[in-house]
């Protein structure tokens, strides 16, 4: 099978599998995820087709919803291309970034060893950020009955994986700009990343300070 077929396959594959999720991890965020990691790959000159693979495959499971197996959505991909009969060399590549791709509440400490991973992992990123990371907190606020705000619950950091886990139920979707959103520039790997991430950061902030201006009244 030539690549373009065999992404093709993992694309349809993918949306297949994840049209029932719910929680921000839709087929869509996918395909945002694979656009942009095409964006940066072409500038960064990186292998597309583990670029784009990668991409397609990141989300495939998620530990959140695999009763914290975090090994599950890696070994999920590894079996969907050992199936299509993918070049080993290329599995290996692809299943590492899917297995480390995810932020975990910050506590994700692997590099990144390739140019690939490091591309995907900026495209996921960014899809947090700007006017669709705005969208999708407040989506998973509401499948999660988070509170919108409440100046009453100071955000917080958190000291591991475990500790993040935890505390998933009693946040708010502002807290949660400030947990993550508004630290995400501060992680992106590539320069291309890094550009496209100034724009997405600036409306985040705009956001907050319209959004907690009217809270109080102020505009
Ligand atoms: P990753 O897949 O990189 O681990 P997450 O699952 O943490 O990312 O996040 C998926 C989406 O849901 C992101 O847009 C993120 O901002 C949003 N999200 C995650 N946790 C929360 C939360 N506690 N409150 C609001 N939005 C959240
Ligand atoms: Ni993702």
């Amino acid at each position: 099978m030539n690549k373009t077929s065999i992404i093709k396959q993992t694309a349809d594959y993918v949306k297949k599998t994840l049209e029932e999720e719910w929680s921000g991890h839709d087929w869509w965020h996918v395909y945002r995820v694979w656009q942009t990691a095409k964006t940066i790959g072409v500038k960064e000159k990186a292998d597309m087709f583990i670029v784009e693979l990668a991409a397609i495959l990141h989300d495939i499971s998620d530990w959140k919803f695999s009763r914290g197996d975090d090994k599950a959505g890696a070994k999920k991909a590894r079996k969907w291309l050992e199936k299509i009969k993918v070049d080993k060399k290329v599995i290996d590549e692809v299943t590492y970034i899917v297995e480390n791709i995810s932020y975990k509440g910050g506590t994700n400490k692997v590099k990144m060893r390739s140019i690939e991973g490091k591309i995907v992992q900026d495209a996921d990123r960014l899809d947090a950020m700007g006017a669709i990371g705005v969208a999708r907190a407040f989506a998973f606020g509401g499948n999660t009955n988070a509170k919108m705000h409440d100046p009453d619950i100071k955000p917080m950091t958190f000291r591991d994986f475990e500790d993040f886990k935890k505390s998933m139920k009693v946040n708010t979707v502002i807290n949660h700009f400030y947990e993550k959103l508004l630290l995400i520039k501060n992680l992106m790997n590539t320069k291309t990343a890094k550009e496209i991430a100034k724009g997405r950061h600036r409306y985040l902030e705009e956001f907050l300070d319209k959004f907690l201006n009217e809270w109080e009244g102020r505009s």
